[in-house]
This record gives C-alpha cells, sequence and structure tokens, in this order.
C-alpha cells in the first residue's frame, strides 16, 4: 500500500486518509478516483481566508471533472463555531437545493471541519461529507475519527455528533501560508501523540535537525509526522469509535486544555497552546502520583517549549475549574477522569484524581 495512505478501519464505514503534497489541487480527480458520481451537488464549507487561498482552484478543478460545487464561507474563530453558523449552512444547504444525494466539503482547520461535520451529520438526516484540513491541528486530529461539533455558551463541543467522513485529503503544501503561531499550537496535538503512543515519535521530534525541519515545512519531516499522528489517531478511533474506552487517550491533556480555553476566553490560547499547558499539569500530576518519573515530565515540557509552546498555567479562580472540570464531556457517574501519562509512548486513564492534586497547579 501507498505508505501516505491510511485506512481508517471501522465495522461498517472504513475510509482513507490520503497525504499527499498539491493533491488540493487534483481533488476532482480524486472524487472520481472514489467513486463520487458528478451529478452530485456539492457545498463546499469554508471561511473567507482559506477559500480566498484555495477555494478558487479547487471549484476550477472540480469542474474540469464535470462536479457542480458552490463555497459557503462561515466566520472565522472559535466564537462563530456555535449554532448561528450551523444555521447559515443549512440556509445555503437549502438555497442550493442539497439534496440527500450530495456531499459536503470541509476546507479548513478544525472549526470549519468540526461545523460541516456536524451539517452534514444532520442536514436531511445525514449526508456524506469530505474533510479537506488546511491547519496542521486538523491534519493530524480533527479531520480524522469522526467527532463533529458546536460550541454551546455553557462549553465547548457540547452539541455535536460522531460522524466519519468519506474520506480524508490532506496536502501538506497548504500548511505553507498557515501563521506560525497556528503551526506551532498543532505541533501540540503531534506531541500528544508521541506522549500517549508514539515512542518513537517523540524521540523524532526532540532531536534538533528534525526540528529544524519541522519548523522550516520541510515536506519530508511534514509527511512523517501527520503520517505517524494519523497511524495513531486511525488505530485509536478503529477500536473505540464512540469513545466508550480507550479513545479517551487522545484527550490527553484536553481536560485541563477546556479548562483554560474556556476560563480564559476562547481565542487568548489557541487550542494546541492551551493543551500544551493541560500536558504539563498531567504530567506533573503523574509524576507526584509516582507514576512517571520526573526526568520524563521534564524531557515532556522541554519538547513542548522547544516548539514554541506555552506550558505556563494562567491565573484562574478555582471554584470555576471545578465547574468546567464537572461540565466536560469525559465526566462519567459524577467522577472526573484524567488521563496521566506512565512511560513516553504510555497513558491510562484514572478517576482516582483527588480535587487538591490539580487545583494547586491553577495557584
Ligand atoms: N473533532 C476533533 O476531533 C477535534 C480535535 C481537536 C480539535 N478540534 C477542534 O478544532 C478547532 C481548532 O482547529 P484549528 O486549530 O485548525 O483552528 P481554526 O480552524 O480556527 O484555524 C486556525 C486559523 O487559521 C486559518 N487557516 C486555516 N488554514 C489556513 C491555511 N492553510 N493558511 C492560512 N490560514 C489558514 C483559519 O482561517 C483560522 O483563522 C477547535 O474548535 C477544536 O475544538 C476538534
Amino acid at each position: 500500500m501507498n505508505k501516505n495512505k491510511i485506512i481508517v478501519p471501522l465495522s461498517n464505514n472504513s475510509y482513507e486518509v490520503t497525504i499527499k503534497q498539491g493533491i488540493i489541487n487534483n481533488i476532482g480527480e480524486e472524487l472520481k478516483r472514489i467513486g463520487v458520481k458528478n451529478n452530485r451537488k456539492i457545498l463546499i464549507v469554508s471561511n473567507k481566508e482559506i477559500s480566498n487561498l484555495f477555494g478558487g482552484e479547487l471549484l476550477k478543478n472540480l469542474k474540469k471533472y464535470k462536479y457542480s460545487a458552490e463555497i459557503f464561507n462561515i466566520k472565522a474563530g472559535e466564537s462563530y463555531k456555535n449554532l448561528a453558523s450551523l444555521r447559515e449552512i443549512y440556509n445555503a444547504a437549502f438555497d442550493i437545493g442539497l439534496d440527500r444525494n450530495a456531499l459536503m466539503i470541509a476546507l479548513g482547520g478544525g472549526i470549519v471541519g468540526d461545523v460541516t461535520g456536524f451539517a452534514a451529520a444532520t442536514w436531511l438526516r445525514g449526508i456524506e461529507y469530505i474533510q479537506i484540513p488546511t491547519t496542521l491541528l486538523s491534519m493530524v486530529d480533527s479531520s480524522v475519527g469522526g467527532k463533529t461539533a458546536v460550541n454551546h455558551p455553557k462549553g465547548k463541543n457540547l452539541i455535536g455528533a460522531f460522524y466519519q467522513p468519506k474520506a480524508v485529503f490532506i496536502d501538506p503544501e497548504t500548511l505553507k501560508t498557515l501563521p506560525p503561531r497556528e503551526f506551532k499550537a498543532g505541533m501540540a496535538e503531534v506531541i500528544k501523540y508521541g506522549v500517549i503512543k508514539d515512542k518513537a515519535l517523540f524521540e523524532y521530534l526532540e532531536n534538533d535537525k528534525n526540528r529544524d525541519k519541522i519548523l522550516n515545512l520541510e515536506n519530508e519531516s511534514l509527511i512523517k509526522i501527520i503520517n505517524n499522528s494519523i497511524k495513531t489517531k486511525a488505530h485509536i478511533v478503529s477500536e473505540d469509535e464512540k469513545e466508550n474506552g480507550i479513545r479517551a487517550i487522545l484527550n490527553y491533556g484536553h481536560s485541563f486544555g477546556h479548562v483554560i480555553e474556556n476560563l480564559c476566553g476562547y481565542g487568548e490560547y489557541l487550542h494546541g497552546e492551551a493543551i500544551s499547558i493541560g500536558m504539563k499539569i498531567a504530567g506533573d500530576i503523574s509524576t507526584e502520583k509516582k507514576l512517571w518519573p520526573k526526568k520524563h515530565s521534564l524531557r515532556q515540557d522541554n519538547l513542548i517549549e522547544s516548539y514554541g509552546l506555552p506550558t505556563k498555567t494562567p491565573k484562574i479562580k478555582k471554584n470555576e475549574v471545578i465547574k468546567i472540570l464537572m461540565g466536560d464531556k469525559k465526566v462519567r457517574d459524577g467522577k472526573m477522569r484524567f488521563i496521566l501519562p506512565k512511560k513516553i509512548g504510555e497513558v491510562d486513564i484514572f478517576n482516582d484524581i483527588n480535587e487538591s492534586q490539580f487545583l494547586k497547579y491553577f495557584d
């Protein structure tokens, strides 16, 4: 098999993730290859910034392959990952007569991907959709695995569905226009895979030469880290599609990360920055519980910082922390569950952490 094609093996809807330089300009051919008939209407959901960069070529190429497609832009930013944007997509779908045979394409980062996925899951009780992620975070994480959602004022991603895409097409070339801060935020998820499952990836990321290549956006190293990350994600998702068990380990660093995003206001910290701090807290708790040695904790924190990501917790009121954590989707039967590292490349799920063990990090 082509080493840049990964199958996400699921019981009834397996799909391919293709990672290829330049693929963004040849989506028509890819759709044809995976059997999308050209009598199907396509609604591409994006935002202005992204569609200005890639939308024109995408439409041109789809036209070449006789697909009829239109672009609809939602507003950019986490504060627009909401029901209002969803309604706008439904309106656009209605206006262009998007029927049950139609297809949506998410062209953008995790926000566009999550909202479009949920729109596709719910429009006419579900139509197919394709992910074309354009941020590092969405390439290595959100475009694969079928978690779709919008935020509720009371919390992040509270309204959503598990709904798998028909295919994912990743073009590392699109990262060349991504602001460096966004790129680095995506590295947090890559580091996460190293800590939870892939020691070799962790060590690859630690190497100075590799870091230079990655931060200079050299194609080969980008394809390597995207490929490794998705392999881990695909493996975990195929074992536990709806997060009844093992899939929760993908949320390493996320419980505390969500607290930070939520209480500091979405936007002050990017998602990847918030989970970097979350991973640091989880690592410290694990060291304190004598689950993993201090030297590993330090290796993790050094790696996070070496990619320009934060590890320092902002000042947050402790009672607010509890409120957010209890509202977290990872709470089961009133018990908070935390993912803590045991080795580099191995984590476990714990529900016996008491408040005092984590609240001190929010002083
Ligand atoms: N579904 C999941 O499993 C999952 C997993 C992790 C994160 N998420 C979600 O993903 C979201 C964050 O996604 P994100 O980090 O991709 O942010 P994002 O979608 O906001 O994109 C970041 C910014 O970069 C711009 N942009 C995107 N691609 C670009 C490109 N190639 N060139 C120039 N600019 C570009 C966007 O317009 C935006 O301003 C959060 O809402 C988070 O909850 C979902």
